[in-house]
């Protein structure tokens, strides 16, 4: 199996790839090829995929971590190219309208398609249960208990009634690849937060996770979470490689790398393949 950072932000010195804030990953197996959020547009993700030597219309089933704009904006784009009626995985909230409030204004930042856009050009396969996509590629379904604290920004918002209130962020998933016995667990914004998802994780697989790469949105975290979450991932000794991006946070970044050491967290800029 093969994993490969397609959109992030971050790009490399001197590298072909195209950033922007936003993400995407490529998962390449035996049984075909899953591409997991699509960054925000399909300028830069369909530059990337070329450069990757990945036709679109060779990629089985789609995969979306969440509504937000930097993980589904290249969609329409992608729409256009992949073979019709493949599998597009997600959690059944996809389509709630969000928002981001900056300064007084209201924007839109959720899914730009429709559900009839969208069931027009795939099988939308939307659930809030774990789902095997591929074989050994499975999302994480919806991670419900949260006792730790999630990944969240106070700007983001839904409205409920007459009310706008904080984005429950129901729709945050992640996907599992089973590596034989071993997991590695892909990340998208990891609203739901890095901690509760990796207990979800470890309670539904039962098995070590030997990776964890994505977007750990621990860019509003204290210092004291931050210090939480190091010592939790020390704790678990089965983790090889930490390949933080996107949403995580340079301090959060630089945290992580004190505490595990560079060897194990890595760098994830668009092109990125991972060493699992
Ligand atoms: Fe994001
Ligand atoms: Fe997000």
């Amino acid at each position: 199996m093969n994993v490969t950072c397609v959109v992030d932000d971050a790009v490399q010195r001197s590298s072909p790839f195209w950033g922007e804030h936003g993400l995407a990953f490529l998962i390449e197996t035996e049984a075909g090829c899953v591409l997991f959020d699509t960054g925000q547009s399909g300028t830069v993700l369909l530059h990337n995929l070329e450069l990757l030597d990945v036709d679109p219309v060779t990629i089985n089933a789609l995969a979306i971590s969440h509504a937000h704009y930097d993980h589904t904006g290249g969609l329409p784009a992608l729409l256009e190219r992949v073979h019709p009626a493949i599998p597009l995985y997600a959690n059944p909230d996809l389509f709630r309208v969000r928002f981001s409030r900056q300064g007084g204004e209201l924007r839109s930042m959720g899914l730009s398609l429709t559900r009839e856009e969208l069931t027009t050009r795939l099988t939308l396969r939307l659930s809030g249960v774990p789902q095997e996509i591929l074989p050994g590629v499975w999302t994480t379904g919806e991670i419900a208990s949260r006792p730790e604290p999630e990944g969240r920004s106070a700007r983001h918002l839904v409205r409920e009634g007459d009310a706008l209130v904080p984005d429950p962020y129901r729709d945050d998933m992640a996907l599992v690849l089973e590596m034989g016995d071993r997991l590695v667990l892909l990340c998208g914004c990891c609203h739901a937060g890095l901690l509760n998802t990796l207990a979800h994780v470890q309670r539904i697989f039962e098995r070590p996770i030997v990776a964890i790469a994505g977007g750990l949105h621990l860019t509003s975290a204290t210092a004291d979470h931050l210090q939480r979450v190091s010592d939790v991932l020390v704790g678990m000794e089965s983790v090889q490689r930490v390949y933080p991006n996107h949403c995580t946070g340079e301090a959060a970044f630089i945290a992580l790398t004190l505490t595990l050491g560079p060897s194990v967290v890595r760098p994830c800029p668009a092109g990125t393949v991972l060493e699992m």
